[in-house]
């Protein structure tokens, strides 16, 4: 079948079978390798999108269901050669080591962030709960959320550029 959706802003048009995942559309169809697989059952994050506002992972969802969604991947956040605020956190935090599970993580935070800007710390570890990172030991990568939401608050109330 022929499916529309848009990706990270961009309209596509594309043919899919009822067997083909999300995931191996944006990875393998559309280039998008920053949609990671890890598990390929549902346990470890690594595929995370954003669709339709909800957090998703990309290896459990059939591509058919993409039809008229809005699909945010990893590359799809930072604006021209400006990263993402979780992007910069990620780097001033030190919190990636192989960088596998890193853009799950970051998308987990996005979706966290874009509902609650300013959670609190067992807030973070709850919405990333479902990301695992074989690593670092999520110190890091919990600190770097806390950031990229202080970065974004600051931005918000103009104090900061
Ligand atoms: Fe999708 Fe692990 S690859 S959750
Ligand atoms: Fe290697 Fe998380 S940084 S799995």
């Amino acid at each position: 079948m022929q499916i529309k959706f848009k990706v990270n802003g961009e309209a596509r048009e594309i043919e899919v079978t009822p067997f083909h995942r999300l995931l191996d559309l944006l990875r393998e169809d559309l280039g998008l390798t920053g949609v990671k697989e890890g598990c390929g059952k549902g346990e470890c994050g690594a595929c995370s999108v954003i669709m339709n506002g909800r957090l998703i992972p990309s290896c459990l969802v059939p591509a058919p269901q993409a039809d008229g969604a809005e699909i945010i991947t990893i590359e799809g956040l930072a604006e021209g050669n400006s990263l993402h605020p979780l992007q910069e956190a990620f780097i001033e935090t030190g919190a990636v080591q192989c960088g596998f599970c890193i853009p799950g993580m970051i998308m987990a935070g996005k979706n966290l962030l874009d509902e609650n800007p300013s959670p609190n710390e067992k807030e973070v570890r709850t919405a990333l709960s479902g990301n695992i990172c074989r690593c670092t030991g999520y110190t890091k990568i919990i600190e770097a959320v806390m950031l990229a939401a202080d970065k974004m608050d600051s931005k918000g109330s103009g104090s900061d550029e």
